[in-house]
């Protein structure tokens, strides 16, 4: 299986997407977990060490090319993940795009082309997930980077300005033929889900879960830490737990 995660800067992507892939393999599932935000911060929530987070190893463009119009990696999918991506704990693999280290240097088009390709590469076997961290704008959904995966999450927060942007994206995804589709509430305080669920309602939307505000993430964050390693029981760290197990099951 392979899923995407969309949405608002700032609405929890990468937190979800991180603790996601370490509670699928906790699951028992292999997972590769692709960071596609060329700010990547995604190796540190998923538990590669602070200090790594300086020299992070990056997926190269050239892994793709073009023949007859179709795009095609250059390289087997085990070879770029031996030359390009680190091993995280209980066996997850993340693979960055890209992270530009010098300014005025060209449109960053090619690194989404050659993700798309990576993500397409995935074996769609059953205990296989690979899941992709996007970042917030839907540039991404115009290059189709997230073109093979199988259910895209609109990450949302309870207030407007959010829950209209995990309505375009989501419009987007749809467009581009993403099969399973829905809205993600984070950050849910009391009271609050009822705001999403209406919205998800009056825009005939499904709403897969919500994930509770919880200060573990800060906290976890102030540590440099995972956020599954840092509280592994804390809310919102189980409710992504119970998510992963909702998206296997389908
Ligand atoms: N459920 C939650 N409760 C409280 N804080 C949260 C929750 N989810 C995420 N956060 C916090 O919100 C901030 C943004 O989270 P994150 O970086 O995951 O968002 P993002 O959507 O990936 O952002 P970007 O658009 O910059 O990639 C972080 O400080 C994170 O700790
Ligand atoms: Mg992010």
């Amino acid at each position: 299986m392979k899923v995407a995660i969309a949405g608002k800067g700032g609405a929890g992507k990468t937190t979800i997407s991180g603790t996601l892939a370490r509670q699928l393999a906790r699951q028992g599932y292999e997972v590769l977990a692709l960071d596609n935000d060329l700010n990547p911060n995604l190796p540190l929530t998923v538990g590669i060490p602070a200090e790594r987070m300086t020299d992070l190893p990056t997926m190269s463009s050239d892994i793709v090319r073009v023949v007859d119009g179709r795009l095609e990696l250059t390289q087997s999918l085990d070879e770029i993940r031996e030359a390009h991506a680190m091993e995280a704990p209980d066996g997850v693999t993340v693979l960055v795009a890209h992270e530009p280290k010098k300014a005025d240097t060209g449109c960053m088009g090619r690194y989404h082309v050659a993700m798309r390709a990576v993500v397409g590469a995935a074996p769609n076997s059953q205990n296989y997930i690979c899941i992709l961290d996007t970042e917030a704008s839907t540039e991404h959904l115009k290059v189709g980077t997230a073109k093979h995966v199988d259910v895209l999450y609109a990450v949302v927060e309870p207030y407007f300005k959010s829950l209209e942007s995990g309505r375009r994206v989501l419009a987007l995804a749809r467009d581009l033929g993403i099969e399973h589709l829905a809205l993600l509430a984070n950050k849910v305080r009391e009271g609050e889900l009822e705001v999403v669920q209406q919205f998800a309602d009056e825009h005939d939307l499904g709403l897969i879960g919500a994930i509770p505000f919880d200060d573990c993430f800060y906290h976890a964050e102030r540590a440099a830490v995972a956020p599954i390693d840092f509280a592994p029981q804390a809310p919102a760290v189980v409710a992504i737990g119970k998510l992963a197990r909702k998206l296997v099951r389908g």
